[in-house]
Formats: structure tokens, C-alpha cells, sequence
């Protein structure tokens, strides 16, 4: 059944930029709550435009701001702070990502905010812990994934190598949503607000926690595998080539790293290799003498998957219970028709860009059903929320455009 979202009724004050904090207030307004997106005049924020493209929302602003309502605010103009005030007593939530010390410059602080809304939930997101010693760093996704164990044990021995993806940035502002969405519970529960912090370190080192397994048990920090088994030396563990060869058009094929575990033997008769089975080939009797003798291993997979390309490789494992995963890039999953059937992907028609394939949300909640719209143009909501909301008169709105405040 389709409703406005569990968080329908919410007011978010949106305070964030790039993709950290957007994402976090992109999965708020996904539950359906109201997201205020506060902008620079002319400039917009600063993930909007890109200097290729200047006054044309970039791609990246369309995928992390969807469903949410922009206005325009100078908050470093006397005026505009005013206004952001009367926001906050609005609202049932503040988010912000700015570099450390911003928000305390601009007057904004969660005692300042608290002072105006006893109930305000003020959530901020740095790269560094507010109370640590790296506080006042700045930091992009790449710096948390590097300070925040990820990079030390992701790449080859001699060469560390960062995520392709932005993890410490779309990970740590979904768990900025699930914290706020915490706070909100226990606020309805107990009639307090609160100020929630994450940084991006510490959430790395939280989603870096299955490391310390292999740390403990090897009385060292972890190596680099690449696309080995990081937590035991076993195969087969590895991204095998297959047709027709291009640069995505790969296969990872895992096989359980418990002795005993059947998914080798089945891998066997897949390919063709019963030879090669636990108890008939002394060098791959465990998944560590796999690894061992892991070009023996190897070579076989190679020469069964020569033959077919990913996604029919990918059936034929799988099927046959074995752990494999083809490469699905942005193209496989653009234009795979399931994602759309089940919502995974969404096509949103973007007033600058036309009608535009992006990633939808992955949770389901069977009463719910999220209504996907393209992010909001640059102050599209000024005359609502300005007039509607705060009740200020179409002769105010103009003077404080003239005087480019919003
Ligand atoms: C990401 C980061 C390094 C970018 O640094 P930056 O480009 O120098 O941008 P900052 O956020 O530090 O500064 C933005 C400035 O714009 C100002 N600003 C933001 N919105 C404004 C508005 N609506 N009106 C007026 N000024 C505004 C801020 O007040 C700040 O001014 P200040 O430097 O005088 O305090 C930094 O914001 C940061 O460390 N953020 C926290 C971690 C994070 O989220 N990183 C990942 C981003 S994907």
C-alpha cells in the first residue's frame, strides 16, 4: 500500500554538502520526511555544478539529492541567518557536513540551535572525531578510507589501493540516517533532543571490524591479498577473466574456507575436473593445500571459463551452489530490465537533464512504497517554504532576493 513514508510529517533541516551528508538526508527524504536543502544563492551547493558544466545540475547532485525540496540561503548575511533561526524552530532535525568549525562560525551551534528548539536533533558529520585529536582535519571520502583501516588491506602487497566507490562517504551518512532516525524514536519516547555526531574515521573502523580476526589469530596487521581471501590463505579465491575478455568481463569464484565444505567438489564436476576432487587429489584435499597449490586451482577455472561470458557463467556456478559473482558495472545494471521491476533502479525525469536511469533504494518496508522525485532545482522551494512556511511577504521574498540573501 503506497503512504507518504514513515517519516512523513518530519522536517529536516539540510545543511550538507557533496555526497556524505546529502546521502544521509537523501535516505530521510526517501522515508518520506520533508528535507529542507539549504543553498548558497547563484552558487548552489557546492556538489551542484561542476566547472564542465556550470548552471547545469551535475550528474552526481541528481543521484544523491532526489526527493528533496532546495532553498537558497546566505547564511554568512545577518538576514539569512535570521531566517535559517526560524527555520530550526521549524524543524524537527539539522543536518550538516561542513568542515570543522564552520557551523560554529556561522552561529549555528547545537547550543545555539537548542536554545531555539529544546527538541532539535542536530546531526553532523566530520571525517575526524569532534572530541580526537585530528578534530579540525578536513577529509574526503579518500582520507577516511585510508585512516580508517579500509586501504591497509585493500590492494596488492606492495601497492595499497583505495575503493572505487566512495564507502566512508554513502556508508557514514546512512548511518547518520539510522542515528537520527534513533534520535527521533527516543525523542518521541522521552520528549528529548539530542546531538548526534559520526565521523567518517570511526565509521570505517566500525565497518573494518571482521579485520581484527585475522590481526588477532596472526599477532600482526593484516596483508594486502588482492583479490585473494583476506581472512585465511585458502582458494579458490580469485576474479577469473572470461568471454569476451574486455576490461569488466570477470568472474569472482569463492569456495568456503571450511574444510570439509562440499562447494569445492561441486566446482569439480562443473568444470569438468573430477581429478581434481577433495579426496582424490592430495593437493587440493583442504582449502589451505588449494591455496598452496593454487596455480593448480586456478589454471582449471581459467580454462572452463574461457568458454562462457559472465552472466552465464555467473548462473551455471550459482545454480550448482557455488559462491560467483561477475563484475556488473554502471552498463550491466543500467540497462538489466529486473532492477527496474523491482525498483532497484528508477527513471527520473530531471527538468535539465530529461529522463535520466539512477539508483534507487535498497531496503523495502511492505507498507511503504517511495514515490522517486528528481532533486530539486536551485531555491525551487523558496516561495513555499519563505512565504508558506515562515509567512514572509512576496515584497520581503523580492528584497531579499534583490539583496541576493536567498
Ligand atoms: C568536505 C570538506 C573537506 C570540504 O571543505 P571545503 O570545500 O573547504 O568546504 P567547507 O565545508 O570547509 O567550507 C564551506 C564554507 O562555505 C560556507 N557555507 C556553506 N553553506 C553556506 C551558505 N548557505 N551560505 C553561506 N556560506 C555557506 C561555510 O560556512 C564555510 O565557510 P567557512 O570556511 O568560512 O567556515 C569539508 O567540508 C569537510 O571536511 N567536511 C566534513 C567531512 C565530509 O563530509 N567530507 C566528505 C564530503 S563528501
Amino acid at each position: 500500500m503506497a503512504c507518504k513514508g514513515p517519516l512523513s510529517g518530519y522536517r529536516i533541516l539540510d545543511m550538507t554538502q557533496f555526497e556524505s551528508g546529502t546521502v544521509c538526508t537523501e535516505t530521510l527524504a526517501w522515508f518520506g520526511a520533508e528535507v529542507l536543502k539549504v543553498e548558497r544563492p547563484v552558487k548552489g551547493e557546492l556538489g551542484r555544478y561542476t566547472q564542465a558544466e556550470p548552471g547545469i545540475d551535475s550528474y552526481g547532485f541528481l543521484v544523491m539529492n532526489m526527493n528533496k525540496k532546495s532553498i537558497t540561503c546566505n547564511a554568512k548575511a545577518p538576514e539569512g541567518l535570521a531566517l535559517l533561526k526560524k527555520l530550526v524552530a521549524k524543524c524537527d532535525v539539522i543536518v550538516e557536513n561542513m568542515g570543522p568549525g564552520s557551523m560554529d562560525r556561522l552561529g549555528l551551534t547545537y547550543e545555539a540551535c537548542k536554545e531555539i528548539n529544546p527538541l532539535i536533533i542536530y546531526a553532523s558529520l566530520k571525517g575526524f572525531a569532534q572530541d580526537g585529536p585530528y578534530r579540525d582535519y578536513p577529509a574526503f571520502d579518500p582520507i577516511a578510507t585510508h585512516t580508517g583501516v579500509l586501504v591497509s588491506v585493500t590492494g596488492l602487497p606492495d601497492q595499497p589501493i583505495k575503493a572505487g566507490i566512495s564507502v566512508a562517504d554513502s556508508g557514514t551518512g546512512t548511518a547518520l540516517a539510522m542515528s537520527i532516525i534513533a534520535a527521533l524514536l527516543q525523542r518521541e519516547r522521552e520528549g528529548i533532543g539530542q546531538r548526534v555526531d559520526i565521523a567518517m574515521q570511526d565509521f570505517m573502523i566500525g565497518l573494518s571490524r571482521s579485520q581484527w580476526e585475522p590481526y588477532y589469530a596472526n599477532g600482526r596487521p593484516n596483508r594486502r591479498v588482492g583479490n585473494g581471501m583476506p581472512l585465511e590463505d585458502v582458494a579458490p579465491s580469485n576474479t577469473y577473466p572470461c568471454k569476451p575478455f574486455g576490461p569488466n568481463d570477470y568472474v569472482h569464484i569463492y569456495c568456503s574456507r571450511h574444510p570439509g565444505s562440499r562447494q569445492w567438489d561441486e566446482l569439480c564436476d562443473v568444470i569438468g575436473r573430477p581429478d581434481l576432487k577433495q579426496d582424490v587429489c592430495p593437493e587440493m584435499a583442504t582449502p589451505h593445500e588449494r591455496y598452496l597449490h593454487r596455480e593448480i586451482c586456478d589454471a582449471a577455472i581459467t580454462e572452463w571459463l574461457k568458454d562462457y561470458d559472465k552472466f552465464t557463467a555467473m548462473d551455471i556456478l550459482a545454480k550448482a551452489d557455488i559462491p560467483a559473482g561477475a563484475i556488473l558495472d554502471c552498463d550491466d545494471i543500467t540497462n538489466d530490465p529486473q532492477y527496474y521491476e523491482r525498483g532497484m533502479m528508477v527513471e527520473i525525469d530531471h527538468p535539465q537533464r530529461g529522463k535520466v536511469k539512477l539508483p534507487g533504494f535498497a531496503p523495502r518496508l511492505s507498507e511503504n512504497r517511495i514515490e522517486y522525485e528528481a532533486s530539486p532545482a536551485l531555491g525551487g522551494s523558496n516561495e513555499e517554504i519563505y512565504g508558506g512556511l515562515l509567512g514572509l511577504s512576496a515584497g520581503e521574498l523580492a528584497e531579499l532576493k534583490e539583496k541576493k540573501v536567498i
